[in-house]
């Protein structure tokens, strides 16, 4: 029942997110099971002659918008993105988020730092007083994994490198990620900084700075939530 209530919800915050789409914008798009429902969202409004070009956060993205018939360009074609939709697994008052669930963190921290208007879309479950419940995804080089886990053992933060079927998870960029504990870390801009510094770490999944708009699903309702701090776009 409640997966399903979950799921009304992050396809609410979907549907309104793409009314903010209009004719002639390069969008970004986002990957998860809430972008999903706003790719199909998106890719009925293309079909009834909205046009719009969208660039992929996520090969999976790519191949769903492509089957949703949205015409899709590459970052580099681009460069700026008029708008960015894209899910979240955690996001705290002052709009900072933590992403990477599905893995796409890297690209998507791209289009979040490259797109003029940056949306986060959610059902009410991703709401919360403090980051840290969920594990801080971290995208990392291949070669690095041992030192890494290492030095991140060390620090307690309990790394875990991810799997998927028994096999290591492998991104689109080809890296890793491990996922790590930070509940209870208070100043979360430090340690994004010193993750950040460890060679090897490629991104982090803390959006500390990116987001414009929050969109939240909640029962029936959407809740929107406008960051009025004057966005920075030199840190993440
Ligand atoms: C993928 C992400 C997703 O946005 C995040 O995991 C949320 O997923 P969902 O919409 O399925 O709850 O960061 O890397």
């Amino acid at each position: 029942m409640k997966s399903t209530i979950t799921d009304h919800e992050k396809k609410l915050a979907a549907y309104e997110s793409v009314s903010l789409v209009k004719n002639g914008m390069v969008v970004g798009l986002g990957s998860g099971s809430t972008a999903v429902h706003m790719i199909r969202k998106l890719g009925a409004e293309v079909a009834q002659g909205l046009s719009v070009r969208g660039v992929p956060s996520s090969e999976k993205t790519a191949q769903l918008a492509h089957g949703a018939g949205i015409p899709l360009i590459r970052l580099e074609e681009a460069v700026t993105l008029d708008i960015n939709i894209d899910g979240a697994d955690e996001f705290d008052p002052k709009f900072r988020l933590i992403k990477g669930g599905g893995g796409a963190l890297l690209r998507e921290k791209i289009l979040a730092h490259n797109s003029n208007l940056n949306v986060i879309i959610a059902d009410s479950g991703k709401k919360v007083s403090a980051l840290g419940k969920f594990k801080l995804p971290l995208e990392i080089i291949p070669f690095a994994t041992q030192t890494i886990l290492a030095e991140f053992n060390k620090m307690g933060l309990k790394p875990v490198l991810r799997k998927l079927s028994k096999k290591t998870y492998r991104t689109d960029e080809n890296n890793y990620i491990i996922d790590i504990d930070i509940l209870g870390i208070k100043d979360v801009a430090k340690l994004n900084s010193n993750l950040i510094e460890t060679p090897g770490v490629v991104e982090t999944g803390l959006f500390l700075k990116s987001t414009d708009i929050i969109i939240m699903g909640k029962g029936d309702e959407t809740i929107f939530l406008k960051n009025n701090r004057q966005k920075e776009r030199s840190s993440k």
